[in-house]
């Protein structure tokens, strides 16, 4: 790219310059993908190691050593990972103690032949009940002990638990193997581009954060809205719901980066400690007009859903009033409605800002010009966007409300890649800034968790609406409505 660039989009002139780049290459390691023959190794992961390969990211000495408990044979993981070399293949049943000392002798060897000086990444992409089994298993072989040389990292799978005293066992299983700078827990959300461009935004910028707090914001709007259905996945979704699905990991990772205070460097745990101090000043739910706070709702046609029981409960959808007890953001109500069904994918966070406090216009009161209003778009059209009000063309005194649009793929001419790639990345080099730490889940499981026991109406909406009509009045009910995507 050119030093500066323009590009013209309708109606706007984007203007790129060069920017910094903060690269750095990957040690040489290797990568056992427990789970190979899965779902979410041929989704996920292996097309981001391919994306990967092919923008020349992966080290310069890597293998990936896939492992299942299918008899998919070595010609199978290359056809799901085409292109990308030192591939193999290790069938074995996780809970056998047989499989690990297979794979210590396997690491072995291809540690040798590819240089990977003992480096080597576990994923589990594996069923929760495993986790503990496997880490227990390789803890028991030494392959996660850093002092035999090398170093060894083990990512993980949501869900952490089912709520807090589930997450905290999980945790202590965890540590007797594993320090916590081993560990890294995936959420996808933190790893995709918009959502990274919410610190950049705020704090690589100086005109936002002046105004970043409840003096200037009215409210602030997180949305993540699904168009499918549960799909296949009824097993695992009927007994977790939307509260642990969707809001005790993405949306408040969402809300952490939105609401935090200016971390003293972009070093993990500074960005890491910024966030729970947000968690920290969440108000707890109250039983007392809960339901005013909290909306629950379930698709029509859910229980119907194969692998579905006839009479769930689960919510599908949830919305809610999320308030922080802190000197930026105490009066400013942060809303989050996530769910399932809905009419369109889509995912955002808007920023309200407050109405002017005079209207100058006399017959316009303040409330009639729209509040500023600005946009992250994370999927599908990912991007930023600015509401202002301006001066239409002409010799009345018309005033409308003007989007100021950026679009990710127009702008840069490019889609952002998935997020996985970014965070598989970030493994390789050893960097947690985008993985949530042990106390964020804590705290997260704790502020939601009470939601989880309590007696809320479970309200019903039709599959391609935007969900319960009572999310809508929680709204109205305080001057406000939910932005129609
Ligand atoms: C996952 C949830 O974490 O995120 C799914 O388990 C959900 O239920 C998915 O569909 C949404 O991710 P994305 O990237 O498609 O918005």
């Amino acid at each position: 790219m050119s030093q500066e660039e323009l590009r013209h989009g309708p109606g706007l002139k984007y203007s790129i310059r060069e920017g910094l780049c903060l690269e750095q290459k990957p040690e040489p390691c290797g990568m056992v993908i427990f789970g190979a023959s899965g779902d979410l190794a041929a989704r996920k992961i292996f097309p981001s190691l391919q994306g990967l390969g092919q923008k020349g990211l992966l080290p310069e000495n890597f293998f990936v050593l896939g492992l299942g408990r299918s008899p998919m044979d070595l010609a199978g993981l290359k056809s799901r990972l085409p292109g990308l070399p030192n591939l193999y293949y290790l069938q074995g049943d996780y809970t056998a103690d047989s499989t690990y000392a297979a794979l210590g002798s396997r690491l072995k060897e291809l540690a040798a032949k590819h240089g990977t000086k003992g480096n080597v990444i576990f994923y589990l992409a594996l069923p929760p009940g495993l986790f503990h089994d496997v880490t227990h298993q390789m803890g028991k072989v030494s392959l996660l002990d850093q002092t035999r040389g090398g170093w060894s990292r083990v990512v993980f799978e949501k869900p952490f638990g089912q709520d807090l005293a589930s997450a905290l066992s999980l945790a202590a299983e965890i540590r007797d193997h594993l320090q916590e700078p081993q560990v890294y827990r995936m959420d996808h959300y933190l790893g995709k581009d918009t959502v990274q461009n919410i610190l950049m935004f705020r704090f690589a910028n100086s005109i936002f954060e002046p105004i970043w707090n409840r003096t200037y914001i009215d409210h602030v709007q997180i949305s993540v809205l699904e168009a499918e259905g549960v799909g296949r996945r009824a097993g695992y979704y009927d007994s977790s719901g939307v509260l642990r699905d969707m809001f005790q990991n993405h949306a408040m990772q969402l809300l952490a980066l939105v609401a935090k205070e200016p971390p003293a460097s972009f070093a993990a745990d500074c960005v890491r400690d910024e966030k729970i101090k947000v968690f920290k000043a969440l108000k707890p739910f109250d039983e007392r007009g809960l339901a005013e706070r909290v909306v629950l709702g379930q698709y029509r046609g859910y229980r119907d859903e194969p692998g579905v029981s006839a009479a769930s409960q689960t919510p599908t959808y949830a919305a809610m009033r999320v308030e922080i007890s802190n000197w930026r953001w105490e009066g400013v109500p942060f809303y989050l409605r996530s769910g399932k069904s809905l009419r369109k994918r889509h995912a955002e966070i808007a920023v309200i800002f407050k109405h002017v406090p005079h209207s100058l216009f006399s017959q316009l009161a303040p409330t009639h010009l729209d509040p500023n209003t600005l946009v992250f778009r994370i999927q599908p059209e990912e991007g930023v966007s600015l509401t202002i009000e301006a001066k239409k063309p002409g010799p009345k005194t018309c005033i409308g409300a003007l989007t100021m649009d950026f679009d990710y793929a127009e702008a840069f001419g490019e889609h952002s890649p998935d997020a996985y790639e970014r965070l598989l990345l970030d493994v390789m080099l050893g960097d947690q800034t985008l993985f949530p730490r042990q106390d964020a889940l804590e705290e997260t499981w704790r502020f939601i968790e009470p939601l989880l026991h309590a007696s809320l109406p479970l309200r019903s909406y039709s599959p391609g609406d935007w969900g319960p009509e009572e999310a809508d009045r929680m709204l109205e009910s305080e001057g406000r409505s939910w932005r129609q995507p």
